[in-house]
């Protein structure tokens, strides 16, 4: 795959189309950034462009804006986190086509950053329509792709446009496909899998995939209960997917005594921050929920995880909201970060987590994609990668 690092000696004074993940999740109540962590990890590719002379036009998406503009959308808030972070101006263009964004452009300094605004602000942008795509790449000289987080998307500003220039990855994709491809490719052993999250259905090509190369997957989260119910444990209120207990049986079948359950499970009678909780061995009671792995199982995960020389894990293992349910989740982010193990950590909810408990950067990488690193630690072929390549 073609990297910035081939381009390097081309940047000065042309125009970059840089294709980033800004979709950056915001707080409800303050409408503020509540993680920038995807920004972040853009600097290192729109560094190197600025730090060469290249006059780089960012372009993401936010949200689902269904194909037109909504300034509830807007890039606005973002290109104001970047500008400080990058401690320079960015412009914010009103349009990513069109004359307002050719405009922004050519008033570009070299070295300097414009973003343009939300590209699904155009429904195009999801139909990879073809001259979507030129009008795109009709801004500038050559394309980085650097958004992970949205390679599993074949959309105009992901795919379509590197049809029409000189085209490479960016420092993010470079870092993700390399630690990914160590969960999914020749793993070194013993590796362990954490698998969590509310629903089997969500991970089954994960699951499948990863279980034919891991040495043990430790489930937890609400997905555990579909498997203990299929082996005929008494799950009480927990919630199940009734309609997968046969994909849990497919899974089980599967992956032999590789898949491990938990043993112990923190429940409590509702699920809210004052719910009482409460722990119970093997079975869960009628009228129980189960929240959170148990404390045995806990110290049994991370046992295996301190073990292993290589750990990939994807979904909290608990709800781990609410402080009363987030003793596993804590646990097994603990492990990880005391491990001597490669650890990687699917993004979403489970990089949340371990930001939370500001474990971070005693993880060797925190994928920033969500649906991005399960498809490709289900094995898929992400389009915004296969176009680079
Ligand atoms: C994500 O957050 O997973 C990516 O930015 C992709 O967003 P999407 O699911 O709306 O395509």
């Amino acid at each position: 795959m073609k990297t910035i690092r081939d381009l390097a000696d081309q940047l000065g004074g042309k125009r970059v189309l840089m294709r980033v993940d800004f979709n950056v999740p915001m707080d409800k109540e303050t409408g503020q950034i509540s993680n920038d962590l995807r920004i972040r990890m853009a600097l290192p590719t729109i560094r190197f462009a600025t730090e060469r002379g290249a006059r780089v036009v960012l372009m993401s998406h936010l949200g689902r804006p269904k194909g037109k503009p909504d300034r509830k959308y807007s890039l606005k808030k973002v290109a104001h986190r970047l500008a400080e972070l990058l401690g320079a101006p960015v412009a914010l263009a009103s349009d990513c086509v069109g004359p307002e964004a050719q405009k922004a452009v050519q008033a570009l300094a070299d070295g300097a950053v414009l973003m343009l605004e939300n590209t699904r602000f155009h429904a195009e942008e999801e139909a990879n329509d073809a001259e979507f795509s030129a009008r795109l790449a009709g801004l500038a000289d050559c394309y980085v792709n650097d958004a992970f987080g949205t390679a599993h998307r074949a959309h105009a500003s992901t795919a379509g446009v590197a049809r029409h220039l000189p085209a490479a990855a960016g420092f993010l994709i470079e870092k993700e496909v390399e630690f990914l491809s160590r969960a999914t490719t020749n793993p070194d052993h013993p590796y362990v899998a954490v698998m969590g999250g509310a629903k089997v259905s969500d991970k089954i090509e994960v699951l499948k995939n990863l279980l034919g190369k891991v040495d043990a997957m430790l489930v937890g989260g609400a997905m555990a209960y579909t498997f203990l119910k299929q082996q005929g444990v008494n799950v009480g209120a927990s919630l199940v997917e009734e309609d997968r207990l046969d994909v849990a049986a497919e899974l089980l079948e599967l992956g032999g005594d590789r898949i491990e359950l938990p043993v112990d499970h923190v429940c409590a009678r509702d699920i809210n921050a004052d719910a009482e909780p409460a722990t119970f061995e093997d079975e869960i009671p009628d009228g129980w929920i189960g929240l959170d792995i148990g404390p045995r199982t806990a110290q049994q995960y991370a046992q295996k995880i301190k073990t292993a020389a290589l750990v990939t894990w994807n979904g909290p293992v608990g709800y781990f909201e609410i402080d009363n349910f987030a003793a596993g989740t804590r646990a097994v982010a603990q492990a990880m970060a005391d491990s001597d193990a490669t650890t990687i950590v699917g993004g979403g909810e489970t990089a949340e987590a371990v930001e939370e408990f500001g474990l971070q950067d005693k993880i060797s990488h925190v994928s920033t994609g969500g649906g991005a690193a399960l498809e490709f630690l289900a094995g898929d072929e992400l389009p915004g990668i296969a176009i680079l390549q």
